[in-house]
């Protein structure tokens, strides 16, 4: 039964909270899968480094990028934001624009590109050919996310959340560091109803709450990922449902102004008119105004050429079967297999194996044995994804080409693979409901004369201990 625009809207609200994580980049709890949708200690941070900075090497400008699991975008819009900002100096250069300008460079309705191997250390060799996009493929089966997803404020500073949670004492802010607590109880009692707010502004790590300069979302992803979905949607995009929770007065920290107005604009006076007439007075009060000095001299158009991006909102394992592209790279950003198993089986993962490019990477967040062995099962050449700023391993990185992995899974963590902990999930008409596949992988467990996991710690534990 459909229960109508309203209900849609509650529904929708009371299915999710947003919260800030610990880099100020806005977060989602559902409260029906009972689980949170980004990483509290930073949402923006973990699409950085967990799946960007990973990727780099594979980014050239005709790659392929596959975001399974889009959900509000932060993957993509980093790796967008990072291919924008890695052109911004050659899209900046005047001699560049003034050779556009002369007609040197055929405009061809194409796209500014910038190296024809390498995008990252592009110099001089300019080529416009439309050919030449980065196509990125955003799958989720939640269209309520997707369409919200380029409203979200993607970072806000302490010092923002702060005035709006008790503007009457903004001026306060600094000394709030200083008399942290005795300005906790103060508060209180002036503004008892914040009382809850307050608790939780004590509870966030202010210190800790800045995101790194660089992992900043460039102003213009936004505003493209729009365009897309006025394309994508037409008229329908954003509809009565999304307009509401998107002015509703208790989100409205959380969304974007600037945004939700050229929407509308959009909506109301067309994509293509809009499209065409790219810098009219409107859209330059709008998104210009809104635009940060840095970004002022560098064209939008130029930057929305560089991309290539479509939308499939349905269940990840159809719209993989209507994918024939081999891609560079592919973001597996699933709940944790435990929560939602239907993307980590070894046919899901078979299915993307197929859709590799040579030398493509897989990346996830998922350090799991049983994640590991699903993909060892598919010839995946394992390793870790290691970051540097803290020097851990934060994630797993699969290839079907061995030099395409830094740091392989070493002895103990293949051996953990091969234990009762690694083994995987089956869906094997990719049809399977969640209960299905984890009674499947159950019953397998109860038979398997596999070790334990703990049996094989331990083993390993005492061995190592019989070397010494
Ligand atoms: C951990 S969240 C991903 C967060 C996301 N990368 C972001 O930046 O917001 C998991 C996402 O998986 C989506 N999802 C769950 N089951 C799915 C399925 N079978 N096919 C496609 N997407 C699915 C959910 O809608 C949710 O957005």
């Amino acid at each position: 039964m459909h229960l109508g625009p309203k209900a849609d809207i509650m529904r929708l609200m009371r299915d999710y909270e947003p919260y800030y994580t610990e880099d100020g980049s806005i977060g989602l709890y559902s409260y029906a899968d009972k689980d949170v949708y980004h990483s509290k200690f930073g949402a923006l941070t973990e699409a950085w480094e967990k799946f960007v900075i990973p990727a780099e090497k594979t980014l050239n400008n005709n790659a392929k990028i596959l975001d399974i699991c889009y959900g509000i975008g932060y993957n993509t819009k980093a790796l967008m934001s990072f291919i924008i900002n890695k052109n911004i100096n050659f899209i900046k250069k005047k001699n560049f624009f003034e050779k556009i300008k002369y007609k040197k460079f055929k405009f061809n309705n194409g796209i500014v590109s910038i190296d024809k191997n390498n995008i990252i250390s592009a110099q001089d060799n300019v080529s416009i050919d439309s050919n030449n996009k980065i196509q990125i493929d955003c799958l989720d089966i939640n269209e309520e996310l997707v369409k919200l997803s380029p409203f979200f404020k993607t970072v806000k500073t302490p010092y923002e959340i702060y005035s709006q949670i008790i503007p009457e004492i903004f001026d306060c802010f600094e000394s709030y560091y200083k008399f942290r607590e005795l300005f906790a109880g103060t508060v209180s009692r002036f503004a008892p109803k914040n009382r809850d707010e307050i608790k939780e502004l004590l509870d966030l790590k202010f210190k800790n709450m800045h995101i790194d300069k660089e992992y900043k979302v460039n102003s213009f992803v936004n505003y493209i990922i729009i365009n897309k979905l006025c394309e994508y949607y037409g008229k329908d995009y954003p509809e009565k449902c999304i307009k509401n929770i998107l002015t509703e007065s208790q989100n409205r920290c959380f969304f974007d102004k600037a945004l939700i107005k050229y929407a509308r604009f959009n909506q109301l006076w067309g994509y293509d008119n809009t499209y065409k007439s790219s810098l009219s007075t409107f859209l330059h009060n709008i998104y210009y105004d809104h635009l940060s000095k840095r970004n002022k001299n560098i064209d939008f158009k130029a930057a929305e050429r560089l991309f290539n991006l479509n939308f499939y909102i349905e269940d990840a394992r159809k719209s993989i079967l209507k994918l024939n592209d081999a891609y560079n790279c592919i973001f597996l950003d699933a709940f944790t297999y435990t929560k939602a198993p239907q993307l980590w089986t070894v046919e899901f993962i078979a299915e993307l194996y197929k859709r590799l490019a040579p030398g493509g990477i897989l990346l996830t967040y998922s350090n799991s044995a049983l994640v590991r062995n699903t993909l060892l099962e598919n010839n995946f050449y394992v390793g870790k994804i290691y970051n540097s700023k803290n020097n851990k391993f934060i994630g797993t990185i699969a290839s079907n080409d061995k030099s395409a992995i830094e740091y392989p899974l070493d002895s103990y963590e293949i051996g953990l693979c091969g234990t009762k902990a690694g083994i995987p999930y089956h869906d094997p008409n990719l049809s399977f409901d969640n209960n299905d596949i984890i009674e499947l992988r159950e019953y397998e467990f109860r038979h398997s004369k596999l070790a334990s996991s703990s049996k094989y710690m331990k083993t390993r534990r005492r061995d190592e201990n019989n070397e010494l």
